[in-house]
């Protein structure tokens, strides 16, 4: 494979000699403690479902002891997980403890994540206690916590601002105590890639037990370095990324584990490390978690932002038609995002454009196309967003008033209180001159059954519209008609001096957009079965 190349779908395969980075999930617990984001039970429960069914190795369910609602959640994800650890997080006291205990007892794989501040700051402002308070309570919490499971994690708050003598020396405390996971936190978001990564080559080098527990990065996005230092932690040394969907948590939210999974999968020649994780289940985790938290995901969010695999400048698109990999170092499909989208736009390209109409089913001529897209790039200068109907509707317009195939010959409406109104069309229909008598509730009514009548159709009238388009009693009429059928819209646009003859025609220019479309979706269709 060359470098920059983007690897297909089914690589999330652990391959042989690799490293593997276990990735704990805390979306439920520091994801779900930020201001704003609070989930009901059913929520999580769907949330652990899919962070499960995706392959997180630990879920970090929620913490405990903080309330009824956070017990009862940890304790219905621990008993209905099948795959992951379920872990609840626990401060340094015995109630703590026990209740985290308590509300992850029916896991298959249980964890106890107990934490205490190590940092002077937190030390002496938070926790009002000496170091040598801390340290002792480190070794009781963690071996409280082994009483009641084998896997217990243990997390020094503040770690990346905690002295490194005293640091070390907690270490191996909690190591010694039973500790399984050794978690260096960067609470506040505080350090950067170079020297997170040679924190934890530090402790592993100078604490003697270092080799008995897995170590573990927890960043915060404070300067927008989250993943950037989770990854230099695992160059560093850490085997386990905590981390949540979208990237939400306390402030600026934690490192996003969709960016922390395709980073390590996409640069697997300087990150050679796999996870369990499919990816192809990124996209619906964030769609989940922005639903249910309400946390609109931002437009360029990597991986999963909406338009993290939409092209929209000319040479970029024009790259793209190519060879997807001048512009895409990832697979859309590998995030679970169906196809990549080239967004037409004012700074699309004619290459572009003619895929575009190629997709909509739209075969012109070289004439017809320019003309197509001269009109498209007038339009993109004054749409924010073109969207494919609006495509249609400008190749459709021109379609029709170039071959429409049903035009007024001659309107005569007899109106007035003596009703019903009355109306006699003809029409040129294909070049058969037929004509109708109608009568209705109205003139306007009256025009509109005898078009009916000659043109039998679905579509219904959703939209009918006049004004005037000078001051005066002898204004033009500008009428728009909008017919609807299938979920489509088609417009018609007429002006003349008498109202109904604008109506006449306007109803008529709608009509045949639709039939120029129907002629070219059957023709579509007609192309592909042969
Ligand atoms: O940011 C942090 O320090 C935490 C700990 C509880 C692990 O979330
Ligand atoms: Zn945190």
């Amino acid at each position: 494979m060359t470098k920059g190349q983007a690897k297909d779908a089914g690589s999330t395969q652990v391959a042989a000699g690799k490293d593997r980075v276990v990735i704990f999930d805390t979306t439920l617990r520091d994801g779900e403690q930020c201001p704003g984001a609070t989930m009901t039970l059913d929520e999580k429960l769907q949330v652990a479902d899919v962070l499960d069914a995706m392959g997180v190795d630990i879920i970090e369910a929620g913490f405990p002891i903080a309330s009824n609602g956070d017990f009862e959640a940890v304790s219905l994800i621990a008993e209905r997980v099948k795959n992951a650890t379920v872990a609840g997080l626990a401060r340094a006291g015995n109630k703590d403890i026990d209740r985290c205990a308590e509300a992850v007892r029916k896991a298959r794989r249980p964890r106890i994540h107990t934490f205490i501040s190590t940092s002077p700051v937190h030390m002496k402002w938070k926790l009002q206690m000496e170091p040598a308070q801390v340290y002792e309570m480190v070794v009781a919490s963690v071996s409280r916590a082994r009483n009641h499971v084998e896997d217990v994690e243990w997390s020094c708050e503040d770690g990346t601002r905690t002295e490194h003598d005293f640091l070390c020396r907690c270490v191996e405390a909690a190591i010694k105590a039973g500790a399984t996971t050794i978690n260096i936190p960067d609470t506040v978001g505080y350090t950067a890639p170079e020297e997170y990564g040679a924190l934890f080559k530090m402790v592993r080098e100078r604490v003697p037990n270092s080799d008995k527990a897995v170590f573990s990065v927890h960043c915060h996005d404070d300067l927008g370095m989250a993943v950037a230092n989770s990854l230099a932690g695992i160059s560093g040394g850490a085997r386990q990324v905590e981390c949540t969907v979208n990237g939400i948590g306390e402030r600026a939210g934690n490192a996003a584990l969709e960016e922390v999974v395709m980073a390590l999968r996409t640069r697997g020649d300087i990150f050679p490390y796999d996870t369990g994780i499919d990816a192809s289940m990124l996209t619906r985790a964030s769609k989940l978690v922005s639903a249910v938290t309400s946390f609109p995901v931002q437009y360029n969010k990597a991986i999963v932002g909406r338009n993290a695999f939409a092209h929209e400048s000319g040479i970029h698109q024009d790259g793209m038609l190519k060879h997807t990999q001048t512009y895409e170092i990832m697979t859309p499909e590998s995030v679970g995002v169906s196809k990549t989208s080239l967004v037409m736009g004012k700074h699309s390209g004619r290459n572009a454009f003619r895929d575009k109409l190629k997709q909509l089913g739209y075969a012109l001529a070289d004439n017809q196309l320019e003309d197509a897209f001269v009109r498209f790039k007038e339009l993109a200068d004054r749409k924010k967003h073109v969207y494919d109907e609006d495509i249609e509707a400008l190749v459709d317009e021109k379609l029709a008033t170039a071959e429409d195939r049903i035009k007024v010959l001659s309107l005569l409406v007899i109106a007035g209180t003596m009703g019903p109104q009355v109306a006699t069309l003809t029409l040129d229909m294909d070049g058969e001159h037929r004509t109708v008598q109608a009568t209705g509730n109205g003139p306007v009514d009256a025009t509109f059954n005898a078009i009916h009548a000659l043109v039998p159709h679905e579509a219904q009238l959703e939209l009918y519209q006049v004004h005037a388009v000078t001051e005066g009693t002898d204004a033009q009429a500008e009428v728009s008609v909008h017919l609807g059928v299938d979920g489509k819209s088609f417009s018609g646009r007429a002006a003349h001096p008498d109202t109904m003859v604008a109506s006449a025609k306007a109803y008529l220019a709608a009509l045949n957009k639709l039939a120029a479309r129907q002629d070219r979706v059957h023709a579509h269709s007609a192309e592909e079965v042969a």
